[in-house]
C-alpha cells in the first residue's frame, strides 16, 4: 500500500503523482480495463449508505428510517447487490427497473413500484413478487385490485401525493426561470391533490389492498436547506389533509422521495451543505407539520430515496489523452482531446452539469494549461470548459469527478460510439461489474429489409 500524499475525500487521494481510488491507482486501471472507464468505489458507496441513513434516523426518532436509493440513477447490478447486503431497498420506475431490482435480489417489500405510466403486466408482477406499488394515478388502484386478484395475494400500496409547496418561492436550479413550487407543480408524477382523497378511500375499500402510506418526491431543485424545510411542511400539510379526510387513517410509511444534492454537487455547480443538514431541515419541518396536523408519528416507518446524493461521489470516468491542439488565431484557444464523449456523461447535455477534472497520471504537477477538454463525438463535446491541466500529452489519464450518478445510466450511442465498462473498486481489488458495449452490438438491433440490400 502506499503512503498518502493528498486526500481528496474518503475514496480519493493523490499518491505518487497518481489519483486513486480506495486502495487502487487510477493510471493502473486505466491500463489494465482501457479507457472510457467509469469506476466506482463500493467502499464509499458503503460509507454513503451508512451517512445517509443515519442522517435521516438522526432527525426521526418515532420509528425506523428505511433508504429506497433510486435504481435510475445507477442502474449496475453489481451496485444494487452491495445496496442489497446493506439492507436497502430500491425504488424502481418501470418493468426493466424492477426486472433489475429482483434479478438482484433486493427485499421486494422494500421495493417501491413507481412511475407515472404502469400498465398491468408491470403491476401484476410488482403484486406477484410482493413489492409495493406507489399509486400515482387513480387507474392504477385498479390494475392493483385485479391483480391481487387473480393472484390471490394482498397487495400493498402508497399513495404519491402532489403537495402544494406553497412556501416555495425560490427560484429553482432545475428549472431556473421558475419557482421551486411552480416547476414542482408542472412536473407530472403523482395523484393530483384533489383526487388523493378519494384514490385513498377507494384503496381502503378495495379487497387485497392494503393502503400503507404515502409518498412525495420534489426533486433536485434546491441545495438550500429552507428549501427542504418547505419540502417538509407542505408534505406533512398534504398528509394532514389526506388522514382527515380519511377519517383518521394514518400512514405506516412515509416516503420523502429524493432530490438531495452530491457533496461536490456538479449539477448545482458547487459544494452543497452535508446531507446531515438537509435531512434535518426536512425531518424537521416534516415532524413538526404532522404534529400539528395531530398525526400519530410513532411507529412510522419514514424512507427516502436519494439517487445523487448516494452515487454521484462514488464515481469518476477515466478517459486517456489522445491528442492536444492550439490555435492562437482568430481566436486563441486550446482543446485537449480524449476518447470519450458528452455522450457517457449525459448530465452534461441534460442538467448542464460540470464534473471536476484532474490529470489522473500527473495530479500532483501544476497547472500550467487552460484547454477545453474535448470528446470524439461531432457534437461541441466540450467536457470541461478552459479547464486548468497540467501539460498533459497524449496518454496521459484523465478523471472526471462525481459522475457515479446518472451517467452510465443515461450515456447514449451517438456517433455509433460503444457504452464503455464499468469496474468495480473494493479496496485494493478491481473488477469489471459491467463489460464494455461493442460496435456489433451498437448495431445489433438493425435490420436492413431484403429489398434494401
Ligand atoms: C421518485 C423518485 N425518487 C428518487 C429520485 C432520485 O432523485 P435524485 O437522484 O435527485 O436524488 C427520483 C429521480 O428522478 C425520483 O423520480
Amino acid at each position: 500500500m502506499s503512503s498518502v500524499a493528498v486526500r481528496i475525500d474518503d475514496c480519493l487521494s493523490i499518491r505518487e503523482g497518481h489519483l486513486w481510488v480506495e486502495e487502487c491507482d487510477t493510471v493502473e486501471l486505466a491500463r489494465r480495463f482501457g479507457t472510457p472507464l467509469y469506476v466506482v468505489s463500493e467502499d464509499q458507496l458503503r460509507r454513503n449508505a451508512r451517512r445517509i441513513g443515519a442522517a435521516f434516523a438522526a432527525g426521526w426518532p418515532d420509528g425506523p428510517v428505511a433508504l429506497l436509493p433510486s435504481l435510475k440513477a445507477n442502474l449496475s447490478l453489481a451496485l444494487r447487490a452491495v445496496l442489497n447486503s446493506e439492507g436497502l431497498g430500491a425504488d424502481t420506475f418501470g418493468p426493466g427497473e424492477l426486472h433489475a431490482v429482483l434479478t438482484a435480489g433486493t427485499t421486494p417489500e422494500l421495493i417501491s413500484v413507481n412511475g407515472s405510466v404502469k400498465d398491468a403486466e408491470l403491476v401484476r408482477r410488482a403484486v406477484a413478487a410482493g413489492a409495493r406499488v406507489t399509486l400515482d394515478s387513480p387507474a392504477e388502484l385498479d390494475l392493483v385490485a385485479e391483480a391481487a386478484r387473480a393472484l390471490g395475494r394482498t397487495a400493498q400500496v402508497r399513495l404519491r401525493l402532489r403537495p402544494d409547496y406553497d412556501g416555495l418561492r425560490q427560484p429553482s436550479q432545475l428549472d431556473p426561470g421558475r419557482s421551486v413550487r411552480d416547476a414542482a407543480q408542472r412536473y407530472k408524477p403523482g395523484i393530483a391533490l384533489e383526487d388523493a382523497a378519494a384514490v385513498g378511500r377507494d384503496a381502503l375499500a378495495a379487497d387485497g389492498v392494503e393502503l400503507v402510506g404515502v409518498m412525495a418526491h420534489l426533486g433536485r431543485h434546491s441545495t438550500d436547506p429552507a428549501v427542504w424545510a418547505g419540502m417538509g411542511a407542505s408534505f406533512a400539510a398534504a398528509i394532514g389533509d389526506l388522514c382527515r379526510a380519511l377519517g383518521g387513517w394514518r400512514p405506516e410509511q412515509i416516503d420523502v422521495g429524493g432530490g438531495y444534492p452530491a457533496p461536490r454537487d456538479p449539477t448545482g455547480h458547487g459544494a452543497a451543505p452535508p446531507i446531515e443538514t438537509i435531512a434535518e431541515a426536512l425531518t424537521g419541518a416534516l415532524r413538526a407539520g404532522l404534529g400539528e396536523a395531530g398525526i400519530d408519528t410513532s411507529g412510522v416507518r419514514l424512507e427516502a430515496e436519494p439517487g445523487r446524493a448516494l452515487y454521484a461521489d462514488t464515481g469518476i470516468h477515466l478517459t486517456t489523452v489522445r491528442n492536444t491542439k492550439r490555435q492562437t488565431r482568430p481566436l486563441e484557444w486550446a482543446w485537449v482531446e480524449t476518447d470519450t464523449t458528452e455522450m457517457f456523461m449525459a448530465d452534461l447535455l441534460i442538467e448542464h452539469a460540470r464534473f471536476g477534472v484532474m490529470a489522473a497520471s500527473r495530479a500532483d504537477a501544476e497547472a500550467e494549461v487552460e484547454a477545453d477538454v474535448v470528446g470524439m463525438s461531432c457534437g461541441f463535446d466540450v467536457i470541461a470548459p478552459e479547464a486548468r491541466l497540467p501539460a498533459v500529452s497524449p496518454g496521459d489519464v484523465l478523471a472526471f469527478l462525481d459522475t457515479g450518478a446518472y451517467q452510465d445510466a443515461c450515456a447514449s450511442n451517438f456517433n455509433g460510439l460503444p457504452r464503455p465498462a464499468t469496474a468495480l473498486v473494493h479496496g485494493a481489488d478491481a473488477e469489471i461489474v459491467k463489460r464494455a458495449e461493442t460496435v456489433a452490438e451498437v448495431f445489433a438491433r438493425d435490420s436492413i429489409p431484403a429489398r434494401l440490400r
